[in-house]
């Protein structure tokens, strides 16, 4: 192994492994249509799984049949029926529902069965169970439209899923439910996961589908979006393939209902499950109650974190440097960055009443999230604090950035401008111009 390759190798484990810890003893649903249960993708997702199990994660997998299902109505010349994007399922759909679940749910046992050939994992063994965890009722008749066997969830079991999770079995859930009076109903396998992992109060809901995730209007990814957000963009209803105009709702509807999060995942590239758990970023959409980014003041708890920030901006000369005891001192001034729960920027703000004038100092983000806008949202936080504060005037000293200023309404001053008290200091070797905008 080359040192370049070995030192990102040790860097991405390093990454990775705060997410190690958090996950171990949590609980994800991950949903599934009946395309995954089938080849190349299925023995993809059985490698993932034994490895987060080995993690400590508790899981619980939920699959549907579709394409299945198709197959056995055809083989039996049977229409396939369909209102509203669900399946009418009458007596005799129904023999064709419960052969295309069973074959399907037998042929993911197995491979979830498989071993790892050839790695240190050949050995582990995911231990699958089911069972009767879900009961149903009918749907009954809508807008006119019987849909006979076509059921909707009663109620989870959790009790029991959680019984089985704690033998650290790994829960195979199919899209069917049982009624008191012992008849089966053909369910929509989202209905099932979001119900399911609302039930267990699930750290995580996952449905792979047919898109790499939720697309804004340009047609780019959109990688973090909030529940209120996506029901936006659900009402809008522009640019939903046909797997996410059916999970969308379900995983806004989970967030809300105490799932923490909700993650949309193209199903066709293998490795997605562990670029979406194991990085920041992830790679498909994530949908949370509340926004991944926040600002927040800082405190003297984060002085540490405040430096490790600093320092390479500090090294190349972006700015100036500042001692711990100076951070110290000055930790109030401090508006922190985070996203997910990590600081990755920061600003500080000191106000000179009698001018009316208020510094922006130290404004800074990791390179990771330069693009994610949060130098902006830092400055109009800083710029709403002066104003709140009755300041007049925002400036900067900048030696490197001076565009990005610029392009935010800043124009350039001369340093006679500046208060009193920061003229004595303005150091003359570093020749900073000073940029000011009006508040
Ligand atoms: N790895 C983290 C998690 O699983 C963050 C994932 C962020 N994903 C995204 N699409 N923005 O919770």
């Amino acid at each position: 192994m080359g040192i370049d390759e070995a030192m990102r190798f040790v860097d991405w484990v390093r990454a990775a492994a705060p997410y190690f810890h958090t996950f171990r003893g949590k609980t994800f649903v991950i949903a599934f249509g009946g395309e995954v249960a089938q080849g190349e993708l299925m023995q993809d997702l059985a490698n993932d799984c034994n490895l987060l199990a080995a993690l400590g994660v508790r899981l619980v997998l939920v699959h549907g049949a579709r394409p299945q299902i198709e197959r056995e109505l055809a083989r039996r010349d049977q229409a396939s029926r369909y209102h509203n994007g669900l399946r009418i399922t009458d007596a005799a759909a129904l023999e064709c529902v419960k052969a295309a679940v069973g074959v399907t749910r037998i042929d993911l046992e197995a491979a979830l069965s498989q071993g790892l050939p050839n790695t240190p994992m050949a050995g582990a063994f995911m231990r699958i169970t089911g069972g009767n965890f879900v009961t149903a009722r009918p749907l009954g008749v809508v807008d006119g439209v019987d849909y006979h066997y076509t059921g909707t969830v009663r109620r989870v079991i959790a009790e029991e899923i959680t019984a089985d999770l704690d033998q650290q079995n790994v829960v195979l859930i199919s899209n069917l439910g049982v009624s008191p009076s012992g008849e089966i109903f053909n369910l929509a396998m989202e209905e099932v996961a979001e119900a399911v992992a609302v039930a267990l109060r699930a750290e995580k809901l996952i449905y792979l589908c047919d898109a790499p995730g939720l697309l804004d209007n340009e047609g780019r990814l959109i990688s973090a979006i909030t529940a209120a957000e996506a029901e936006r963009k659900l009402n809008a209803g522009v640019g939903l393939t046909e797997d996410l105009h059916l999970f969308l709702p379900r995983a806004i509807n989970a967030v809300r209902r105490g799932v923490a999060r909700a993650h949309l995942l193209d199903r066709d590239k293998d490795g997605n499950l562990l670029l979406e758990f194991f990085t920041r970023q992830g790679v498909g959409t994530m949908v949370s109650r509340e926004p991944l980014h926040r600002l927040r003041q800082a405190t003297i708890d984060d002085v540490a974190t405040l430096l490790q920030l600093l320092a390479p901006l500090e090294a190349d000369g972006t700015l100036v440097r500042r001692g711990r005891e100076l951070i110290e001192m000055e930790i109030d001034r401090f508006t922190l960055a985070e996203h997910d729960g990590v600081v990755v920027g920061c600003a500080a703000l000191y106000p000179f009443p009698e001018e009316g004038m208020a510094e922006m100092a130290c404004l800074a983000v990791t390179n990771e999230f330069r693009r994610a806008g949060l130098g902006e949202r830092l400055m109009q936080h800083i710029s709403d604090r002066a104003r709140q504060a009755g300041l007049r005037e925002l400036f900067v000293l900048t030696t490197r950035t001076e565009h990005w200023f610029r392009e935010r309404g800043f124009h350039e001053a001369s340093p006679d401008t500046l208060p009193a008290r920061k003229r004595d200091l303005y150091n003359f070797q570093r020749r900073s111009k000073v940029y000011v905008k009006t508040l």
